[in-house]
């Protein structure tokens, strides 16, 4: 449904995006995750049309967005991150007002109006003033324009964004459910989002992919590697340096816990259990140690290491 090769977009000396490619195949939801600022924007304008690539390309659905734009277009529903919508006009009024813009005639327009309000759930709301709206009503609104001309695939930029946790089930719900009959690529900078709702994540950071896979398999990739924790008091610096020196470690990174305690997160090759080296070594140097264990990652742990600068 979208393939991605080598795409780039540079504003001014900034590179935003720095030759990503992926694909999505019809039928997945896709979870676009990355820190504020990672470049998921920038790509999702692109693969939308809305924005011109440096270099590199993308089609939908086999339609370059860009030689054959208004047939790509046609076949994706896009949600912008701000959602632009004019204030002075009803709910249904606004989305009818889209559907023509959008191309669809006659019948056509009652029909899938009323559609997508019910899909939605907007049936409440539709004659109210879209200024009157909450957010997340607001957010409902945007998803109605995106699907009033059934297409195939939704490209969702960070959907819940702003809304309060309530409303944020509500949309996340409706997602899952349009993930019924959709593709869908949805990003969003928060890890939880993509671990209820998407089969795959592309975790992305300073306009680089940095993994694509499912949560479940991002997790045990991290797992195999081996992950242990040390509590021990001293220096951050001379304590990691010294950890890291240690045989079938990989990855030594400090967690300030306040009144000179350090978390140190220990990633290590995987089958290697380096507790009993590490206690060790923490002893021979007199560090006072409260704590050292093994623990499963998260998701949250795997985005951390993937995305993290140092
Ligand atoms: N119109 C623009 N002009 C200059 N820089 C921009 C513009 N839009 C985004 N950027 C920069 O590009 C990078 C990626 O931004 P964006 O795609 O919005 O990230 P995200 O959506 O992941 O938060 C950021 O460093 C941002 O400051
Ligand atoms: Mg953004």
């Amino acid at each position: 449904m979208i393939q991605v090769s080598h795409l780039t977009k540079s504003y001014a000396q900034h590179q935003a995006v720095r030759g990503i490619s992926f694909e999505v195949a019809k039928g997945e939801i896709v979870g676009f995750l990355g820190p504020n600022g990672a470049g998921k924007t920038t790509t999702l304008r692109m693969l939308t049309g809305y924005l011109p690539p440096t270099s590199g390309t993308a089609s939908i659905a086999g339609y370059d967005i860009f030689r054959e734009s208004i047939a790509a277009r046609r076949k994706i529903g896009y949600m912008p991150e701000n959602v632009p919508l004019y204030d002075d006009m009803r709910v249904r009024e606004y989305i009818e007002y889209r559907a023509k813009i959008k191309g669809l005639r006659g019948s056509d327009i009652k029909r899938r109006v009323a559609e997508v309000i019910d899909t939605c759930g907007l049936e409440a709301m539709k004659k109210r003033m879209i200024k009157t709206l909450s957010k997340g009503y607001r957010q409902r609104v945007g998803l109605a324009d995106a699907l009033v001309h059934d297409p195939e695939l939704l490209i969702l930029d960070e959907p819940t964004n702003g809304l309060d946790p309530n409303q944020i089930r509500q949309i996340r719900e409706l997602i899952k459910r349009l993930g019924e009959s959709h593709t869908i690529l949805v990003s969003t900078h928060i890890l939880h989002e993509v671990e209820m709702t998407c089969q795959r994540v592309i975790i992305i950071d300073s306009g680089k992919i940095r993994a694509s896979d499912s949560p479940q398999q991002l997790i045990a990739k991290m797992r195999a590697a081996g992950r242990i924790f040390v509590e021990v008091a001293g220096d951050a610096d001379v304590v990691a340096a010294a950890i890291s020196r240690i045989d079938h470690i990989k990855k030594v990174r400090s967690e300030d816990l306040g009144e000179g305690w350090h978390r140190y997160h220990v990633l290590c090759e995987s089958g290697k259990d380096v507790r009993e080296p590490i206690a060790q070594l923490v002893s021979q140097y007199g560090w006072p140690l409260r704590s050292i264990y093994r623990d499963d990652p998260t998701l949250e742990d795997v985005f951390v290491e993937m995305t993290r600068k140092d």
